[in-house]
Parts: structure tokens; C-alpha cells; sequence
């Protein structure tokens, strides 16, 4: 579904995504993992199109160049995301800003009226319809999240990137959205590529791991293999016989 290769992204003279390569299967939840500023958010980035990657990379969703793409066709062809730091439309209301998705996902042809019903559904599959009337930015930040999640849902994707969704939440409430992460893919056919620094979310989710280290991919595989790799904890506890 998604094939990314060689892809590398420089601010300067940093590097700060270098040479990544990675496919994402249809039906997949795969995790992304690795220290701060190891590059995780940017290459996300590099994928919605907000940031250009340098020359020979190659990203392709379902056979087309996402290269050539602006960020709201990228969408419209079925990768949607949510963000690390929360992007709701803080002025409009729950309910308003998960149709939005619906209004810029992957049905361009979609009503005023459908849009607002798929909407609905998306909050009701978070767990968020009763807070359909409230102003976004009066939610607390971990519900904010979860709206920027239904926002995707309404948008009918293919696939979502979830940039630590999971960060400001109760361990009963990583739980509940590993479920709904779940679901995503077990009900609705959508495929989701996950980073999150909560090991236990990530680890008990994701069909298969992604490490990223220093811009790097350092490793790839079941959660138990990187649990297990000796690359993995030193690039986390940066030291040998700790
Ligand atoms: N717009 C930017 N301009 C300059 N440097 C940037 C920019 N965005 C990110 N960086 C740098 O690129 C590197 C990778 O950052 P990135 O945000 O992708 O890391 P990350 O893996 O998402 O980290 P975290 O887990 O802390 O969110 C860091 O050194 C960061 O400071
Ligand atoms: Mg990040």
C-alpha cells in the first residue's frame, strides 16, 4: 500500500531522515518507535507532503507519487494523520470539526448533510459524541487527540498516521484507544502507522515495529524481536551493560 524508499530529509546541516526505507501492507498496524529527534515526526512529514524530501527519495501510496501531490490531494487519495502537537480548528465545535474531515477525505462529492452524519459516526467511534456541541478548544488536550482520530475517521481513509496519540493518557484510556486502534483495522479496513514513545500501547498493537534512530532505520519486526534487539535498548538506554 505504502512503499517509501530511500527517503531523507536535511534542515541545514542536519540529517534529520536518512535513506529510510519501509512498506506498509493493507490491513497492517505498524509502530513507529525511537529516541527524540530521531527523525519519526519528519518523516511523517515528508509523507502528507508538508515537507519536501531531498532528491531520490520515492514515497507511493497504492502505485501514485505522493511526491507530486499537495498535502490536500494527499489526503483526498486516502492518508490521513493526526498530529503530535494537537491541530484541532479550536473555534469550531466537536461535532464541526470531524466533518470537516469527512468534507476534505476521500469523497469529494460528499453533502453538507452526509458530511455532518459521517461525522457523528466518527465521534461515536471514539467515544467523543457527547461532546459534539462543545468548542474544540475547551476539551482537554488528551480529548483533542482523539478528535483529530475522528477527524480521520470521517475522512473514510485508507490509511492513518497517528503521531503519539496515545501521549496524556490514563493507562484504562491507552487501553480504550488500543481497542479503537484496532478496530480501525478489524471494521473499517484501515491501515495505521503508529508512533508512540508508550511501550506497553505500541508493543501490545502493532503487527510489526519500525526503529528509528539518529534519522536511521535501525530495525524492523515483531514487537517480541525488538523487545529483543540489542541495536533497539542501546539506542534507547545509550549505554552496554545497562
Ligand atoms: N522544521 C525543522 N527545522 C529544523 N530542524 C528540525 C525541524 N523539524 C525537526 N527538526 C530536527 O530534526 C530532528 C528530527 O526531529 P523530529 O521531530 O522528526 O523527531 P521525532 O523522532 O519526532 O522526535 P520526538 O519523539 O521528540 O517527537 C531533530 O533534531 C529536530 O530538532
Ligand atoms: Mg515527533
Amino acid at each position: 500500500m505504502l512503499e517509501v524508499a530511500n527517503v531523507s530529509k536535511k534542515f541545514g546541516g542536519l540529517v534529520a531522515v536518512d535513506g529510510v526505507d519501509f512498506e506498509i501492507d493493507r490491513g497492517e498496524i505498524v509502530g513507529l518507535i525511537g529516541p527524540n529527534g530521531a527523525g519519526k515526526t519528519t518523516l511523517f512529514n515528508t509523507i502528507t507532503g508538508v515537507l519536501d524530501p531531498e532528491e531520490g527519495s520515492e514515497i507511493t501510496f497504492n502505485g501514485e507519487d505522493l511526491l507530486t501531490l499537495d498535502t490536500h490531494e494527499i489526503a483526498r487519495s486516502g492518508v490521513l494523520r493526526t498530529f503530535q502537537i494537537v491541530r484541532v480548528f479550536g473555534e469550531m465545535t466537536v461535532l464541526e470539526n470531524a466533518a470537516a474531515g469527512a468534507l476534505f477525505g476521500t469523497d469529494a462529492s460528499v453533502s453538507q448533510e452526509n458530511a455532518q452524519r459521517r461525522g457523528r459516526e466518527a465521534l461515536a467511534f471514539v467515544g467523543l459524541e457527547d461532546k459534539a456541541d462543545m468548542e474544540a478548544r475547551n476539551l482537554p488536550i488528551a480529548q483533542q487527540k482523539q478528535l483529530e482520530l475522528a477527524r480521520t475517521v470521517a475522512s473514510d481513509p485508507d490509511l492513518v498516521l497517528l503521531d503519539e496519540i496515545a501521549s496524556g493518557l490514563t493507562p484504562g484510556e491507552i487501553e480504550a484507544l488500543s481497542n479503537t486502534i484496532r478496530r480501525l483495522r478489524d471494521d473499517r479496513d484501515i491501515s495505521v502507522f503508529w508512533i508512540e514513545h508508550i511501550m506497553d500501547a505500541i508493543m501490545g498493537t502493532a503487527d510489526r515495529i519500525i526503529v528509528l534512530k539518529s534519522g536511521r532505520k535501525i530495525a524492523e519486526g515483531t514487537p517480541e524481536a525488538i523487545r529483543n534487539n540489542e541495536a533497539v535498548t542501546e539506542a534507547y538506554l545509550g549505554a552496554d551493560n545497562s
